[in-house]
């Protein structure tokens, strides 16, 4: 009988998305009449932007036509999709066409970015923290086994709370790999300029790499925030970026993400030479992917085109527009909240302190909402609860009336 990868076992339960799913479909099942709204996985409700369905439409027919039909394209993507990520991104940063590799979304990509590197790698999350990150190193063997606090053994955690503004300090003992989420996902706070360079500087000071996932760049709404982290000096060095069209632009469904990973970062050998990550990474995407459907690379590259960013810009406005209503409705009850200003999510104390599931099963039987449990994401998300701005206006407003009249605190 074949062996299996025992590092599976490790892992803690299920998918998060798929237990609060699996909840609530309990719930639903067990209270057919229920109008359960859902603030909980973090996936968008307003259609793709124009610019990109008629974008995708004539990709449609070139692909109905045997004169302009395609068959593979270029694993890393379409020239096209790159010179206009790096025109509106990257230009003033210097990344290169081979420093941009296009994929099926950011949370494969952070998943996968982990095969390239030696699984003897030391890694630090900040917690709470998206899950892929963790579970993909769990996956990979480099980790211990979970232990009774919630912690992996051999992982550095890098707490981050209301007590310390949400900004991970350094960790104590050096690490290989660094995972930051700016604007962060799930406590919907960011790191400013002068906050992230100093993880630049200590991973050029310690020979780490920075795994950015900016997933979420295009809510950002102040000033002091970088879009993405080449706007630190020496991050070219050091860090690998995390890009993605599905909550810039609603391609949850339809599925486009890149990584920026320029050719200056190096990781080193057992006999200590150093290597650019970057054909590894080529390698490793040409071997096992087989690029985005072009119907879906031209759709991403209208969001650039003039009329695509006024309408993402819309989308965004929207979405943002929920982030308020959500943030002042939940203020006035007397629920402390966090984020919301720079990403569509909103991270709230859980009231008296009660535990993150237990909120959970109270917020779904009292008022009919699906939220996501802050230990979910971690140990220090206990006691706390993440809520998106992702769903509709009118589903938003239903919800926070419900929570201001019919929670029972
Ligand atoms: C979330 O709710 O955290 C996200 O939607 C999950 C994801 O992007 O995979």
């Amino acid at each position: 009988m074949a062996l299996i990868n025992e590092n599976y076992l490790k892992l803690a339960g299920s998918y998060l998305f798929r237990e609060t799913a699996h909840r609530t479909a309990a719930y639903k099942e067990a209270h057919p009449s229920a109008d359960v709204i859902s603030l909980g996985i973090g996936d968008v409700t307003l259609p793709l932007p124009d610019a990109c369905i008629q974008a995708m439409h004539k990709a449609v027919d070139e692909m109905g036509d045997a004169t302009t039909f395609r068959g593979y394209g270029p694993e890393q993507g379409y020239g096209f999709l790159i010179d206009a990520i790096i025109e509106n991104n990257y230009k003033k940063y210097g990344i290169e066409k081979d420093e941009v590799f296009v994929s099926d979304g950011a949370k494969s990509d952070c998943g996968n970015i982990q095969e390239i590197f030696s699984s003897d790698n030391t890694i630090a999350i900040t917690d709470p923290v998206y899950p892929v990150y963790l579970d993909t190193n769990v996956m990979a063997g480099r980790t211990g086994t979970l232990q009774k606090d919630g912690r992996y053994e051999g992982v550095t955690y890098l707490p981050c709370s209301a007590e310390n503004d949400f900004v991970p300090a350094l960790p104590e003992k050096r690490v290989d790999l660094i995972y930051l989420c700016s604007p962060n996902n799930p406590t919907g706070t960011a790191l400013t300029r002068d906050q992230l360079k100093v993880w630049v500087d200590y991973a050029r000071e310690n020979d780490s790499i920075i795994l950015f996932d900016a997933a979420y760049s295009a809510y950002i709404s102040e000033p002091e925030v970088p879009h993405t982290i080449f706007e630190i000096e020496g991050a070219k060095d050091v860090a690998i970026e995390f890009r993605s069209f599905s909550k810039t632009a609603g391609f949850t469904g339809t599925r486009c993400g890149y990584i920026v990973l320029p050719k200056t970062v190096m990781g080193k050998t057992l006999d200590g030479s150093k290597k650019p990550l970057n054909p590894l990474w080529n390698r490793r995407h040409t071997t096992k992917f087989n690029g985005t459907a072009y119907i879906i690379q031209r759709g991403a590259a209208a969001i650039f085109t003039p009329e695509g960013k006024k309408q993402v810009q819309a989308s965004i406005d929207y979405y943002m527009e929920n982030a308020r209503l959500i943030r002042d409705g939940i203020s006035e009850v007397g629920i402390t909240c966090f984020g919301g200003v720079n990403s569509p999510y909103i991270w709230l104390k859980t009231p008296n302190n009660m535990p993150s599931w237990d909120f959970f099963d109270k917020l779904l039987n009292d008022v009919n909402i699906v939220g996501t449990p802050g230990a979910g994401f971690g140990p220090c998300g206990e006691g706390y609860f993440r809520l998106t701005a992702f769903g509709s206006r009118e589903k938003t407003k239903e919800a926070i009336e419900r929570i201001k009249h019919n929670l029972k605190l």
